[in-house]
């Protein structure tokens, strides 16, 4: 089997190609190295795959490259390179999740098309439901994003639906829910509170900390693209969910107990594009692909905290 993962030295995609690499795939993986944060810690995040007989690696942005040569014999696509972050997509920043996020999927998927592909899977996310006051988001329910990158996501989501009823490119849209665990972004809240934690630093929290969230752990995340890969649900969209939601209050509380801490704590404004709740209606993906999220909260976060603290 042979596997693109765009996105590869990112969060998502250098943990998913470790599994692929694991279950005998051979593995194609593209990354541009966009700036969103440090070089160094994607180059960190395949140092691993780098080594694997198996694992090719270009560096390359897929919006403005021929991407024939890494389609090439590819079985299997799992789109995950993105301009990620909910909060910094506005202003002239835009340009660059309009590339990266609308303009980069639309050129791999008009690449895809005629191909002998088993399955192009979509790395979506629950930011393309916006601030919905009915819990929980099911894959049918209005989509209204309150952000420029949910918006660009809900794009993306849009132009593969178009490239698998027009021309059969065979897409499957996961929709992540705020995936945690090792690797996790260095933007995002429990990298940030665990670092603010182990250096006795402040945390800044956006708003009162009672907006809560269904937070994924990377396994699960991981897993629910390994069950895509293998239905037989192309042209379908679906909630990959943790299966929990907890405030970000209790997030800390929790981070204060595994790490025997006090945390130092400071409000800050709410951001512009921060959603109040999620949370994830898993049943499709459970009857259609088998999902079922297994880790629970505390044993994620301990493995997370395990990981920042280098033990
Ligand atoms: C995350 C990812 O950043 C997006 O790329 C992804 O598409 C999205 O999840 C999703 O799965 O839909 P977000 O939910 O904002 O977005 O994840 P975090 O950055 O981990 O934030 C979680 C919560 O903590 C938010 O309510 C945020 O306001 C809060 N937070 C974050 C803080 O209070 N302080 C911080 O320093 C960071």
């Amino acid at each position: 089997m042979r596997s693109l993962v765009t996105g590869v030295a990112g969060f998502i995609g250098s943990n998913l190609a470790e599994r692929l690499i694991g279950e005998g795939h051979e593995v194609i993986g593209v990354d541009c190295f966009t700036d969103y944060y440090a070089r160094s810690v994607k180059e960190k995040n395949i140092k691993g795959l780098l080594k694997e007989r198996k694992f090719t690696f270009f560096e390359a942005d897929i919006s403005c490259v021929n991407l024939g040569e890494f389609l090439t014999g590819v079985d299997y696509v799992f789109h995950q390179a993105a301009q990620a972050g909910v909060r910094s997509s506005w202003g002239a920043e835009f340009d660059v999740y309009t590339s990266n996020n609308v303009l980069a999927t639309q050129r791999l998927l008009e690449a895809c098309k005629g191909l002998e592909m088993k399955r192009f899977i979509y790395a979506s996310s629950s930011s393309v439901y916006g601030d919905s006051k009915e819990l929980p988001l099911r894959e049918q329910s209005f989509l209204k994003p309150v952000s420029p990158y949910g918006v660009t996501k809900l794009a993306g989501e849009h132009l593969c639906y178009s490239y698998w009823k027009n021309f059969a490119v065979p897409v499957i849209s996961l929709r992540y829910f705020t995936v945690y665990g090792p690797r996790q972004r260095p933007d995002m809240a429990f990298h940030k509170f665990i670092n603010a934690v182990l250096n006795n630093e402040n945390i800044e929290i956006y708003g009162d900390g009672e907006q809560s969230r269904d937070f994924t752990f990377i396994s699960d995340a991981i897993e629910g693209n390994m069950l895509a890969m293998k239905s037989d649900a192309a042209g379908e969209v679906f909630n990959i969910g943790g299966g929990f939601r907890v405030s970000v209050n209790e997030v800390l509380e929790n981070i204060q107990e595994i790490s025997g801490k006090v945390a130092q704590i400071v409000y800050r404004d709410v951001q512009k594009g921060d959603v109040r709740h999620t949370l994830a209606d898993t049943s499709k993906a459970k009857e259609c692909l088998g999902y079922t999220p297994k880790i629970d909260l505390n044993t994620g976060l301990t493995e997370h905290w395990k990981c920042l603290k280098g033990s």
